[in-house]
């Protein structure tokens, strides 16, 4: 996979250089390329940033350097069926899930583009849009300052699910998420730690036993920290009034 991050601090990310997306580099699944916004800017300021038409608080960044940036970027990349995958970190965006991030890892070729201030004038998407594929990814309900630590978790949630990237394959299948469901508690030696044991059944060596506490110990803790993850049915919140 290709991937291209547009910043004005690519030094953000000199960490992908270690750990697993590392490793992926090096070994030549993931190619990075991360790109200096302003280094598309004609000013002698290098200027990214003007203010809101309309008025109103912040500063908002300039198409300009955005197309010119975008363009070379995605010329860079030849012709693919498709196109890559424009994503631009928002608040205002979709939520990221485990389905955006499975969806993601099956795309040949992904660019990011990661706004600051009050975020990229909107001609930036329309413009890509009526071409391409463009995605506004939110992390969840909250404000960064920038987009920069929002790509840095979606690459970490993407990178892991390229086949090759995670040496054992299976861990990737029982985790929290892939299932719908939150992953079960985990537990290695010793036995006793504390005064806190291990559930006997882990040690029984019964396999079906194991399984069937593990789903269990999944619902009741999805039930409880995340009920909104539960089918209607299941939930507290789905039950009809009275139920
Ligand atoms: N940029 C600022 N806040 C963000 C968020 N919550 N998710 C993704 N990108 C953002």
């Amino acid at each position: 996979m290709r991937i291209d991050i547009l910043t004005i601090f690519p030094e953000f990310f000199s960490v992908l250089d270690v750990s697993l997306v590392g490793k992926a580099r090096q070994s030549g699944l993931i190619d990075l390329g991360v790109h200096n916004l302003r280094d598309h800017t004609h000013d002698r300021h290098n200027t990214v940033d003007d203010t809101p038409y309309g008025g109103g608080a912040g500063m908002v960044m300039k198409p300009e350097p955005w197309g010119e940036a975008l363009d070379e970027i995605i010329a860079s990349l030849g012709t693919t069926d498709a196109g890559p995958v424009l994503i631009f970190p928002s608040p205002a965006g979709e939520l990221f899930t485990q389905k955006t991030a499975r969806e993601l890892a099956g795309e040949p070729n992904l660019v990011f583009g990661c706004g600051r201030y009050e975020g990229i004038d909107q001609r930036v998407f329309d413009h890509y849009a009526a071409t391409g594929r463009v995605r506004l990814i939110s992390l969840g309900d909250y404000v960064l300052n920038g987009g920069e630590v929002a790509v840095m978790a979606m690459i970490e949630a993407i990178g892991r699910l390229i086949p090759g990237v995670v040496g054992n394959p299976e861990s990737l299948v029982e985790e929290s998420h892939e299932d719908g469901l939150l992953e079960y508690p985990s537990y290695t030696k010793p036995p006793s730690w504390r005064g806190h044991d291990v559930p006997p059944v882990l040690r029984s060596g019964n396999h079906g036993a194991i399984a069937a506490w593990r789903r269990e110990q999944q619902l009741e803790r999805t039930s409880r920290v995340r009920p909104d993850l539960l089918p209607p049915a299941n939930s507290e919140a789905g039950a009809k009034p009275g139920e």
